[in-house]
């Protein structure tokens, strides 16, 4: 079973997941600590979260190396200078190669019930699908866009007066909350995974990573 005390996240954006990490990471009895915060590109508020709570960062730009393949290898490297014990996608618009996730465990979070509407506008596309009602996901990564194994799940209620803004906050609040759950018992608790299904705390049997 895998523990996770040392956290690194990676951000694209405003970085409130980041936050709530960084908040919660504040308390001992957490569990885990925020090492590094890493990101795609500069200038983002994600970054300046960091900075402001004294935790390092580093910005591995896709642009900066000349194939996918190279920046690959570069975010895994930058990633494994601080040795987590879990990575958290928190918001990181890429998907990750197999540099990073053969060799960390990696958490992502998602704003829709996976697996209906993946990819980088889960909101948009549920609310002009007419859902009534949508959430919030956390999975494990894989190659894929939001296809990893699900470790848990909120719903969220669609208003008649929603659009893509509005509905985005009320599930990023939810979406919060349950990141900051889910990372603290998998610190605390430990876990494992046996084929699609994610089990948090003691369980008998099972491979671990
Ligand atoms: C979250 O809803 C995340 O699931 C999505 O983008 C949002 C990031 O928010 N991919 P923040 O940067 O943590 O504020």
């Amino acid at each position: 079973m895998s523990k996770a005390g040392r956290l690194v996240v990676l951000v694209s954006g405003s970085g409130t997941n980041l936050q709530a990490l960084l908040d919660a990471a504040a308390d001992p009895k957490f569990g885990a600590n925020v090492v590094a915060v890493g990101a795609d590109r500069d200038g983002i508020e994600g970054l300046a979260r960091a900075t402001r709570a004294g935790v390092p960062t580093f910005v591995e730009k896709l642009r900066d190396h000349p194939s996918r393949q190279a920046w690959d290898a570069a975010i895994a490297a930058k990633i494994a200078k601080y040795e987590p014990d879990l990575v958290v996608s928190a918001g990181f618009m890429k998907i990750l190669g197999t540099p990073t996730l053969e060799r960390f465990t990696v958490l992502n979070t998602h704003p829709a019930l996976l697996p209906s509407f993946p990819g980088a506008h889960g909101v948009r596309d549920a609310l002009a699908h007419g859902v009534k009602v949508t959430g919030c996901t956390v999975m494990l990564a894989d190659a894929g866009v939001d296809t990893g194994p699900i470790v848990a799940q909120e719903a969220v209620a669609v208003l008649p007066d929603d659009d893509e803004a509005t509905l985005h906050e009320r599930i990023k609040t939810v979406e919060r909350s349950l990141l900051v759950e889910i990372v603290g018992r998998m610190a605390r608790e430990g876990w494992s995974v046996i084929g699609r299904t994610v089990r948090i705390g003691n369980q008998s049997e099972g491979e671990s990573k």
